[in-house]
């Protein structure tokens, strides 16, 4: 597999062309942003965590039946993807409140949700990325209505795959954000599942394992990121 121009180049990865027309070469990188790229930094060895650990966490779904852009690992910083026509989407799921949902409901991080919550946000940095519903949308046509449904049910079913891996790792998956793409008519998920990505408090103690450690300067970064791809990595064995 050839390596070939960038395609696109995001906060956190690299993609690139490669030979095969269908397959895009992808490359994480140590960046990290936050606050719609206000705060810029880097955070060491990152890109080779959240390469890595979206591996796990794709095949993980996968075998769950669960159809994903992740075809296999290249190196330890790169991954190959299918292509997708990407749905202008981010799906949030959360099960305690955290981060954005507690300023906005006025309610204290860390309270407990009777049921999991999805939410839709519409990529656009401009915009600084606004929540909209299912019937945006279809009006908006960046999607179809049935794409939509799947696409927030598919959200619900990873949390329960995320969640039970989580757990024997001893880690509380607070929230996280998902991405969605079309090929040959199909939904497949699409992007990263990482620390950058994904609240994580450590299930005895609620120390934060995420990039909250970064936007809100808590230090310990590294070792954040580096911790939960080891116990992943010994839950998974
Ligand atoms: P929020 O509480 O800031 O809305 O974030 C919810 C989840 O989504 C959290 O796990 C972090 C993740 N997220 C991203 O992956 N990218 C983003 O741009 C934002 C705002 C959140
Ligand atoms: N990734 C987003 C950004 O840079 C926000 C975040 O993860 O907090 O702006």
């Amino acid at each position: 597999m050839k390596k070939l121009a960038l395609r696109y180049e995001g906060k956190a990865k690299r993609v690139y062309d490669t030979d095969q027309s269908d397959y895009f070469w992808v490359a994480y990188k140590d960046d990290a942003t936050a606050f719609n790229g206000e705060k810029k930094g880097q955070i060491v060895d990152k890109g080779e965590v959240n390469n890595q650990l979206s591996a796990l966490f794709f095949e993980e779904i996968e075998k769950a039946g669960i159809p994903t852009h992740f075809v296999r690992l290249l190196s330890e910083r790169d991954m190959l993807v299918r292509r997708l026509d990407m749905i202008p989407l981010e799906v949030v799921v959360r099960n305690i409140v955290a981060g954005s949902l507690a300023k906005r409901l006025g309610v204290e991080e860390g309270f407990i949700l009777s049921r999991p919550v999805v939410e839709l946000y519409y990529k656009d940095d401009k915009l600084g990325d606004p929540m909209v519903n299912e019937s945006h949308v279809a009006a908006m046509g960046w999607a179809s209505v049935e794409h939509a449904r799947e696409i927030q049910t598919l959200g619900f079913r990873i949390n329960e795959i995320l969640k039970k891996i989580l757990g024997k790792a001893g880690i509380d998956l607070i929230d996280f954000k998902l991405e969605f793409g079309v090929a040959d008519g199909k939904v497949l998920l699409g992007d990263e599942i990482s620390p950058d990505t994904c609240r994580y408090w450590d299930s005895e103690t609620h120390e934060k394992l995420d990039k909250d450690r970064f936007r809100r300067d808590l230090g310990r970064v590294e070792e954040a990121y580096q911790e939960v791809f080891r116990r992943v990595k010994a839950a998974l064995v």
